[in-house]
């Protein structure tokens, strides 16, 4: 495992570049297999959940090129196998497959997702959509055997506004019989980013980015290009790492209207920023307001801004509120920032943060992806030395966060260990 290494309270100058959003390109790759042809993907982020799907098309006999951004994917002899519990449970997002695979092949069997530890993560609402658009699925503990001798469009109304059920029964559906119609689907931005790859190889996607998705579907998907979005989770991550330390930072190449939410949290709190089309410029704020922050599905509050956001809320002049709505476990970062100095009094998915407590750096450890951006967010404000160990799961969704940040003032460095 790999530890991070901080020296805080150097003020963060300069540019960062956003990149590809982790949360569309982990969809985009399964989705391109069903391409009869090539499928290049551009602005790719260099993460490690990107590499963990490269090896989920090496075991299929996916031909893969990479350069620097760009993935070309073609699946003319893709061999149809078990994916192994070995490679799906290293990323949530292992789970596309089976919609993709449903799709070309009617036939697909893998073990569970991995993911981040934020709660159960059942995937019955992907299962029960299966189900409805035909296919059949036979549990062995952990392992899935999902089979349809055709698949046939349906109306599906989805219980939760599940980002994933949305993007696997989008894609399972664009090769179905018939129209599927799919409601109370989630309106994150990914999913419009994945419905346009899927319409570029042919598919008939309408709705995306609404609560209602049409499809209608096809019999064969061609080859196609996209260009990924622009991560929107890592935008708001450094926006809010700006309001604590920027001298005049600029985040470029972000999409403001989907942070629009962030936004208008932080300027309830007084938080000094300047838009310019597809950039931000921000400069630390004293003297920050106390506010009310509650997570909610699109277009509501992101909850994978709810950790970092919260070290923000620690800076605050008296009390803030906080409520993690869509996650059962996703304070686990509290523990270390009330050990950095941090006043959080969290039970169950509420927390009450009072502010402004200054924060000293600690020993400390990264839990899942969000509460490593908040504990760097924290070591980056703290006086003195911190040190996150399992900083793994922080590179699963921060492209070259440490040549970003230290390209911008902060002393910060990661080991091997
Ligand atoms: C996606 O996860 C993201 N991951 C998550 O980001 C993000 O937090 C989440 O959407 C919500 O925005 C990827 O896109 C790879 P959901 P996903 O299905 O699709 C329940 C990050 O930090 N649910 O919208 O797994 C589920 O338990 C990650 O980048 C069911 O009950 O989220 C949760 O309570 C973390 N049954 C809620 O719905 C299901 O079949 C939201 O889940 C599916 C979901």
């Amino acid at each position: 495992m790999k530890k991070i290494i901080i020296e805080g309270n150097h003020p963060l100058s300069g540019k960062i570049k956003i990149g590809g959003a982790k949360n569309s390109v982990v969809a985009l790759i399964p989705a391109a297999i069903m391409a009869k042809g090539k499928v290049k993907i551009s602005n790719v982020p260099n993460i490690s959940d990107k590499d963990a799907l490269i090896e989920i098309l090496k075991l299929l006999n996916v031909d893969v090129k990479k350069s620097t951004g760009i993935i070309e994917i073609d699946a003319s002899n893709i061999k149809n196998c078990l994916i192994p519990e070995s490679l799906s449970n290293k990323l949530r997002a292992s789970y596309y497959f089976m919609g993709a695979l449903l799709a070309r092949f009617k036939k697909v069997e893998m073990y569970f997702p991995g993911g981040c530890n934020i709660g159960s993560r059942p995937i019955n609402l992907h299962l029960k959509g299966f189900e409805a658009l035909g296919a059949k699925i036979t549990k062995e503990d952990s392992k899935y055997l999902i089979e349809a001798s055709e698949l046939k469009g349906a109306d599906i109304m989805l219980d939760f506004a599940s980002v994933g059920a949305t993007v696997n029964l989008m894609i399972a559906a664009s090769m179905a019989k018939g129209t599927t119609h799919i409601m109370n689907a989630a309106r994150e931005a990914e999913i419009i980013n994945i419905a346009e790859l899927l319409n570029n190889m042919g598919a008939k996607i309408t709705g995306a980015g609404t609560e209602e998705i049409t499809i209608e579907g096809v019999s064969e998907l061609h080859e196609a290009e996209i260009k990924v979005i622009p991560d929107r989770i890592e935008a708001g991550t450094y926006i809010i790492m700006g309001a604590l330390l920027g001298d005049n930072l600029t985040i470029e190449g972000m999409i403001p209207e989907h942070n629009i939410v962030l936004l208008n949290k932080l300027q309830e709190m007084g938080v000094n920023f300047k838009l310019q089309n597809h950039k931000i410029i921000l400069n630390k704020s004293n003297n920050l307001k106390a506010t009310s922050v509650r997570t909610a599905v699109y277009p509501g509050f992101p909850t994978d801004l709810g950790q970092p956001i919260s070290v923000l809320l620690t800076q605050a002049n008296g009390i803030s509120l906080f409520e993690e709505t869509i996650w059962e476990n996703r304070m686990g970062h509290v523990k270390y920032l009330n050990m950095m100095g941090a006043n959080i009094e969290a039970e169950r998915q509420h927390a009450r943060i009072t502010g402004p407590t200054p924060l000293h750096g600690e020993n400390i450890i990264a839990t899942d992806l969000r509460a490593g951006a908040a504990l760097v967010t924290a070591g980056l404000i703290a006086e003195g030395t911190t040190v996150i160990n399992d900083a793994d799961h922080i590179l699963r969704g921060y492209e070259r966060i440490i040549s970003k940040l230290s390209s911008v003032g902060a002393n910060i460095k990661i080991v091997e260990v």
